[in-house]
């Protein structure tokens, strides 16, 4: 990434970069219009998150800021207590709000005539919910630390189940609901979960694809789980398994309204979240309470300029970071009310989005470039057929956007008057590092600009020097604790060290991304500098898949990487060596789907790899390393150089040559 065959492509994008002030009015009522914040920020950054600490409800008030005297290991807010379900929903019940609409609902099948399918739920209501699931788990013995997997599909009941582990101190781990069964079990094996909540299915198209019953094929054996708790979505009446299966509805059955939350530590865990990083098993991302509750409210108030009268959709999953901090804890926080859509986007017709957006009088929307370049793909005349002029503020988030999509998503969904932010930040950092201020910051397609205040970011070259020059890419790095980092990876805590902390030093967090800055200091964050990649704005590692098409029995040796793709971003292309150690019995398209359907197996579909080449050997090195950058030349059709180092070079015709036939 940092070498010269970027230069190339940042020249380009550079030069193409048009500037885009924000629109006329827009700064009228916005509290974040003063450029002056960032000096404040700046001069006094832990004064900073204290004002905006400050503005959430704590039992017992913090004694110290920050302590980073044991970096880096930071403690935010310590001697606090707080708790998030309180912070969330309790607070704005007791100021006289518990009416409004926390979550307008869509079910997937809101037009199948039944009626309930469009649910407005307010903040009362999910209070009382919260605290009868709460209610429920506390009587099941579940309490302070205990962990929680939570497996769900976009429902209400999965906001409950997050909160009603916050609000008892119990730690949820959320597995985003595309993960295979055996992803759910490999989790909450590492965990050490408790409980699991799950639903019978999820309506994918039309259709309940089973959840409850797909689990029952790998939970058993795990020892340490003693509940499954199963919410009865689509009415599919699974196998329940005796003495430790329970239907939501039993569990909360005769619970009280009210429950005494925990009086959490500032620095007790809220939640586990697994994330790939570059090696096979995942990464257990560990967040804190007060610190990622300041975080999440202040970036999401600020980011998307958040008012009173806004309904704000953010269209990712709970499942994902983005859900966890931008549906569920950062609207609620800030008492927004937001949408909720269960379902696919084009199910039944590809203009849901539009419709919904249109129903609801979305004020702002918040998804992934890869959902945007879908649109593009799909027809102008979708969304222009709907009416989204109630649209103000347009985000984006998960991987880098295309100038293209992003003067598309501006002019065919923002009607040219929406700013869009373009918002840069990890499942490690909590909640968004680099955006701009819709009211104050000139946006350029395809750069995150700014790391928003109390936020210090730089580029260092391989040495750890700052690269100050424009256009030079390096490594980006966040130089300053902020509250809600990562605090540390559940029960690998050397591994958080060496993974993040080590590279530059212990102060600085090495963020695992390529970027560079432009003339007016602005990030353009160019890609990965790992094995980690992003397909469709799912973070994989290549390492991860690798290891599962391994594990199919007529694959001898696999290797895994990621190209560019127009549609997805990246996409996962797989080199294969049979068992049989030729590759001339292979019927490449039987193969291929087997391979496919074990990888979804193991993972889940999203990490199925586009396509794979087979040859009897990989391309290696004589001493018998397999050369991955060779491989992505292969796969991208680059000239392959001199390969004559190679043990077999004849390996290489063979992969080129299948290259170009499925490109042809
Ligand atoms: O490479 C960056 C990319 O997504 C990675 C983080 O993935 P994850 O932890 O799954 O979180 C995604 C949602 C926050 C980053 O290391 N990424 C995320 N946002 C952007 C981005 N790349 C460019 N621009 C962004 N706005």
């Amino acid at each position: 990434m940092t070498g010269q065959s970027n230069d190339e492509s940042i020249e380009v994008m550079l030069a193409a970069a048009e500037t885009f002030p924000p629109p006329p009015g827009f700064a009228e009522g916005s509290r974040f219009s003063d450029p002056a914040i960032y000096e404040k920020a700046s001069g006094d950054p832990e004064g900073w998150w204290a004002g905006w600490a400050g503005e959430l409800e704590w039992f017992e008030p913090w004694k110290e800021v920050l302590d980073w005297s044991d970096p880096p290991h930071a403690r935010w807010f310590e001697g606090g207590r707080i708790n998030a379900s309180v912070n969330c929903l309790d607070r704005h019940v007791a100021a006289g709000r518990g009416d409004r609409i926390a979550y307008l609902w869509e079910a997937e099948d809101a037009d199948d005539g039944s009626g309930d399918g469009r649910r407005g739920v307010t903040y009362g209501e999910l209070l009382e919910e919260t605290c009868r699931f709460a209610n429920g788990l506390r009587g099941l013995g579940i309490g302070r630390g205990d962990v929680v997997g939570i497996y769900m599909p976009m429902v209400p009941e999965t906001v409950v189940a997050m909160l009603a582990c916050a609000r008892i101190g119990a730690v949820h781990n959320v597995v985003f609901g595309g993960f295979s069964p055996e992803s759910v079990r490999d989790r909450m094996d590492v965990s050490g979960a408790r409980a699991l909540v799950t639903a019978d299915a999820t309506l994918r198209r039309g259709s309940p694809v089973p959840m409850k019953a797909a689990l029952d094929q790998v939970l058993d054996g795990l020892g340490g789980l003693e509940h499954v708790i199963v919410l009865d979505r689509c009415g599919t009446d699974p196998p329940m398994a005796e003495g430790r299966d329970l239907r939501w509805a039993d569990v909360i059955a005769g619970q009280p309204e009210k429950c005494e939350p925990e009086r959490m530590e500032s620095e007790d865990p809220l939640f586990i979240l697994y994330t790939s990083g570059s090696t096979a098993s995942p990464k257990g991302i560990v967040h804190t309470t007060g610190g990622y509750l300041t975080h999440v409210s202040a970036t999401h108030r600020m980011v998307f300029d958040l008012r009173d009268d806004d309904v704000y959709w953010c269209a990712a999953d709970i499942g994902w970071v983005t859900g966890h901090s931008y549906i569920v804890y950062g609207p609620l926080l800030n008492g927004a009310t937001s949408v909720m859509y269960e379902g696919a986007p084009d199910y039944p017709t590809r203009d849901r989005w539009w419709e919904i957006a249109a129903r609801y009088g979305a004020t702002i929307l918040y998804t992934a470039p890869t959902a945007i370049r879908t649109f593009m793909k799909w027809g102008d005349d979708l969304p222009a057929a709907h009416d989204l002029s109630k649209l103000r503020l347009l985000g984006s988030v998960g991987e880098p956007i295309n100038p293209e999509a992003w003067l598309w998503y501006r002019h065919h969904i923002g009607g040219d008057r929406c700013p869009i932010v373009d918002t840069w930040w990890q499942t490690e950092t909590g909640g968004i590092m680099i955006s701009p201020l819709p009211a104050i910051t000139a946006t350029k397609p395809g750069s995150a600009t700014l790391p928003l205040p109390g936020i210090e970011a730089k580029i260092l070259d391989g040495e750890g020097h700052e690269i100050e020059g424009q256009g030079l890419g390096g490594n980006l790095v966040i130089t300053k604790p902020w509250p809600g980092m990562a605090r540390t990876l559940y029960r690998e805590p050397e591994r958080f060290i060496e993974t993040y902390w080590s590279r530059f030093g212990q102060e600085t967090y090495a963020v695992g991304d390529a970027a560079f800055r432009d003339g007016d200091g602005y990030f353009w964050i160019v890609g990965r500098l790992d094995d980690v990649i992003n397909v469709s704005g799912h973070r994989l590692s290549t390492m991860e898949v690798e290891a599962a098409v391994d594990s199919h029995p007529s694959v001898a040796e696999a290797a895994v990487i990621g190209v560019p793709d127009e549609q997805t971003g990246q996409a996962i292309v797989a080199f294969v060596t049979p068992r049989d150690g030729t590759s001339d019995g292979v019927e490449p398209e039987a193969m291929t789907a087997e391979i496919r359907e074990h990888v979804a197996e193991r993972i889940g579909k999203l990490a199925r790899p586009a396509r794979v080449y087979y040859s009897e050997d990989l391309p290696k090195t004589r001493s018998g390393k397999i050369m991955r950058r060779l491989l992505r030349d292969i796969a991208t059709g680059h000239d392959l150089g001199d390969t004559t180092t190679l043990r077999d070079p004849s390996v290489v015709e063979s992969l080129a040559a299948q290259v170009e036939a499925a490109d042809s």
